[in-house]
C-alpha cells in the first residue's frame, strides 16, 4: 500500500503495481479534463473505440433538455460494436461468454459462435413478424440463449423488454401489456437450488391474458413436460433448425438514437415504468465505464454475478463486456447449490480475475464461514466489485479480507436502471472507504444538496444530485415523457439536475455516502421494488381493502417489506390470513415481494387528502420520531 494524501476515516491505499495497471492512473486529471469539455471528452472516446456506419454531427444536444441526445446523426448499432466488427479480429476465436448451469453443465461460446446464433435468432425474429421499433418480452433464466435472445432483438432494431426469470405472472402480464410486445421468448424452466422454476407454465398464463402477443418461443432448458399451444408457440430449437434461421443475417443500421431496449423498474408511485435506452450513448457509456472501473484486459475472465434480467445484467454482462472484446463468466444457479462454496469452486476451475456482486450475496456467503471460500484457490482474482445497495464496511472488510485476499481493491459502484452505467464510483488506482461510492465517474458531477439545491455541509445528510449529462443516460420513459420529467428532473428544474430519488453525504475528501432511497422504493435484497407494486398485490386478494407497505432494515437482505392491512367485512385476522396474503403477494409479483410480516389494522395514518403516510409508520416501527403530524387527517 501507498502512502497518498492524507485523508479521514479508515483508508484503503491501492498498491502501486494496480496503479500501474489501471487505465485510469490519475482520476483527478481525467475529471478535470472531463468536465471542462464533455462534449469534447465524450467525442474523442467515442470516435476513437468504436465503429460507426455514419459519424455524429454533435457529439451532445441540449437544446431540449431534459430530452438529451448524444452522438446526434451518428449511424450505428450496438451489435455491430459487440459482435459484428469482432469477426474480422482474433478475437473472433475468443470465448465471449463461458457458462455453468446449475446442475454443473458447462458451454463456451466464442465470438464466433455467439455471432453464429444470434445472427440466426435474429432471422428467426423477423420471419415472426418482428420489426425495426417492435418489443420483444424475454422471461428466461441465465442462461446464454437469454442473451442471445436480447442481441438478436437489438440487431434487427427491436426493442427487449426482459422480464426478470423471479418474477412470476402478474408482473409479466402488465410489463407485455405495457410494451405491446409481439413475441415473447421464455424457457420451460430454470434450475434454482435443485428445483425448477416452471418459467413457461407461468408464461402461459400471463400470454392468456395478454393483448398483443402472437407468438411465443420456448427454449428448452429443463425439459419436463410443458404445455404448448399450436400455431403460438414454438420451441427455439425448432426454429434455429429451420432454413429461416440464416446465420448471415444483416445487422440493422440505426440512428444513434434510436431505441435499444425498455427495462421496467420501481418508481415512485404506481406501476413500474419503462426506462428506455438507445443504441448509441449506451454503447459508449457501458463499455467505457466497464473498462475504466474494473481496468479490463484482455486476459481478464470478467463475472457478473447479476441476473441479465435487471440493469446490471444488461449493461454488465451482455452489452459492454461484449463491446469490449472481454470473456465473461456466467452461472445459471442459487450461490449456495449444491453446498455454500459453489462460486469459490467456479472462481477456481474457470480462473475468474473480477467478481462483481450485491452486498446481499456477500452478506448471505459470509453467515456460512470463511471455511468454505479457504478451500479454494481464489489467487485469479484482482478486483472485487460491488453494486445494488450501500454496502455496510462489515460485508466490506470480509470480501476483502476472505475473498480478495487483501489484494483486491473492491469497486463499489452506486448507479441506477436509468442511468444505465456507473455514476459514482473508485477506480482501482484510488484509495478507497469501506461503504463509500468515492467520487463521480469521470465527467459525472455529483453533488448533496438541501431542499433549495445548496450544498449541504460536509458528512450532512442531503439529496443526491447529479449536474451534468451522460451518454448512457435513459432518454424517456417509454409511452410517458411528462412522467420522465415529473420524475427526474422537476425537483431541481431550475437548476436541470437529475434527481436519483437517493439521499447521501460528502465527506471532507468529497467521497460520497450513499445512504438509501428517499421515496417509496424499497430494496429488497438489492432487488427494486415499489411499496405501490405490493400494495396493489395485496388488495387484489378478496380479503383486503386497503394496504400499505414499508421497508425495514434487516441484517441480511438489506431491507424487509412488512405490510399493513385493513380486512374487508367479514374477515377476520389469523395467522392463517397471514400466511395466505404473503403467499398471494408471491404467487401475483414473485417471490422477492413477499413481505415478511403481514400485520392486521383498524386504520391507516393518512393525509387530508388521502395519501398514506408511509412514513409514520416507519418511525414507529424504528422507534424514531414521528415527525411532523399536522398533515394527519385523524
Ligand atoms: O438506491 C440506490 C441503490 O439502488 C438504486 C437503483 O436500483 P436499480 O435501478 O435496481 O439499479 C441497481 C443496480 C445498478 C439506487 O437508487 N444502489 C445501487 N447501487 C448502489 C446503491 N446504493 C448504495 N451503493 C451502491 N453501490
Amino acid at each position: 500500500m501507498t502512502d497518498g494524501k492524507k485523508m479521514t476515516g479508515e483508508v484503503y491505499y491501492p498498491a502501486p503495481e494496480i496503479i500501474e495497471h489501471a487505465h485510469i492512473p490519475d482520476y483527478d486529471k481525467v475529471n478535470d479534463e472531463a468536465v471542462a469539455d464533455l462534449p469534447g471528452f465524450w467525442g474523442k472516446i467515442a470516435a476513437e473505440n468504436y465503429e460507426w456506419y455514419q459519424p455524429w454531427e454533435m457529439v451532445l444536444d441540449d437544446h431540449n433538455a431534459p430530452f438529451y441526445k448524444w452522438f446526434v446523426g451518428a449511424k450505428v448499432n450496438i451489435v455491430h460494436n459487440a459482435l459484428d466488427r469482432h469477426m474480422r479480429t482474433a478475437t473472433r476465436n475468443k470465448a465471449a461468454l463461458i457458462f455453468e448451469g446449475e446442475p454443473g453443465d458447462s458451454r463456451v461460446y466464442t465470438y464466433q459462435q455467439l455471432n453464429y446464433e444470434v445472427s440466426k435468432f435474429a432471422s428467426v425474429l423477423r420471419a415472426l413478424g418482428v420489426s425495426k421499433g417492435d418489443r420483444v418480452t424475454i422471461y428466461m433464466g441465465r442462461i446464454p440463449e437469454l442473451m442471445i435472445a436480447m442481441l438478436a432483438c437489438a440487431k434487427i432494431g427491436a426493442m427487449h423488454s426482459v422480464v426478470y426469470g423471479g418474477f412470476s405472472t402478474e408482473a409479466l402480464l402488465d410489463r407485455i401489456n405495457d410494451s405491446e410486445s409481439k413475441v415473447l421468448v421464455t424457457c420451460d424452466g430454470a434450475w434454482l437450488r435443485g428445483n425448477i422454476v416452471p418459467l413457461k407454465q407461468i408464461a402461459n398464463e400471463a400470454v392468456a391474458r395478454a393483448g398483443t402477443l402472437q407468438s411465443v418461443v420456448c427454449v428448452k432448458r429443463t425439459g419436463q413436460e410443458v404445455e404448448m399451444i399450436p400455431d403460438r408457440d414454438h420451441w427455439y430449437h425448432d426454429l434455429m433448425a429451420l432454413p429461416i434461421a440464416d446465420p448471415g443475417a444483416p445487422t440493422e443500421v440505426m440512428d444513434a438514437e434510436d431505441p435499444l431496449f425498455i427495462l421496467y423498474t420501481s418508481g415512485t408511485t404506481g406501476k413500474p415504468k419503462a426506462i428506455l435506452h438507445t443504441h448509441g450513448g449506451y454503447m459508449v457509456g457501458t463499455s467505457t465505464t466497464l473498462k475504466w472501473v474494473f481496468d479490463i484486459k484482455a486476459e481478464d475472465i470478467w463475472w457478473c454475478a447479476a441476473d441479465p434480467g435487471w440493469i446490471t445484467g444488461h449493461s454488465y454482462i451482455v452489452y459492454a463486456p461484449l463491446i469490449l472484446g472481454a470473456t465473461s463468466f456466467m452461472y445459471e444457479g442459487a450461490p449456495t447449490h449444491p453446498y455454500p462454496d459453489r462460486w469459490w469452486s467456479m472462481i477456481a476451475k474457470y480462473g475468474v480475475t473480477i467478481l462483481y456482486t450485491a452486498p446481499t450475496a456477500i452478506r448471505g456467503l459470509m453467515r456460512f464461514g470463511r471455511s468454505w471460500p479457504k478451500r479454494h484457490d481464489l489467487s485469479s482474482l484482482r478486483l472485487l466489485g460491488s453494486v445494488g445497495e450501500p454496502i455496510n464496511p462489515e460485508a466490506w472488510k470480509w470480501y476483502h479480507r476472505v475473498i480478495g485476499r487483501e489484494r483486491c481493491p473492491i469497486m463499489d459502484t452506486w448507479w441506477q436502471t436509468e442511468t444505465g452505467n456507473f455514476m459514482i464510483t473508485s477506480l482501482p488506482s484510488m484509495p478507497l472507504k469501506p461503504g463509500s461510492g468515492t467520487r463521480g465517474f469521470p465527467g459525472v458531477v455529483v453533488d448533496v444538496v438541501d431542499e433549495e439545491g445548496d450544498p449541504v455541509p460536509v458528512n450532512e445528510e442531503g439529496y443526491l444530485v447529479i449536474k451534468t449529462p451522460w451518454p448512457a443516460m435513459l432518454r424517456t420513459i417509454f409511452g410517458d415523457p411528462d412522467r420522465y420529467v415529473q420524475q427526474y428532473w422537476s425537483r431541481f428544474e431550475e437548476q436541470g439536475w437529475y434527481l436519483p430519488g437517493d439521499s447521501a453525504k460528502k465527506d471532507e475528501d468529497g467521497y460520497i455516502w450513499i445512504i438509501g432511497r428517499i421515496d417509496d422504493v424499497i430494496k429488497v435484497s438489492g432487488y427494486r421494488l415499489g411499496t405501490a407494486e405490493v400494495e396493489s398485490a395485496l388488495v387484489s386478494h378478496k380479503a383486503v381493502a386497503e394496504a400499505a407497505c414499508i421497508g425495514v432494515p434487516d441484517e441480511l437482505r438489506g431491507n424487509v417489506i412488512k405490510a399493513y392491512c385493513i380486512l374487508r367485512q367479514g374477515y377476520e385476522p389469523s395467522e392463517q390470513l397471514s400466511i395466505e396474503l404473503r403467499d398471494h403477494v408471491g404467487h401475483e409479483m414473485g417471490p422477492i415481494a413477499k413481505p415478511s410480516t403481514v400485520d392486521f389494522v383498524e386504520s391507516l395514518p393518512k393525509t387530508r387528502s388521502g395519501k398514506i403516510m408511509r412514513r409514520i409508520l416507519k418511525a414507529r416501527v424504528m422507534g424514531e420520531d414521528e415527525g411532523d403530524l399536522s398533515t394527519l387527517a385523524d
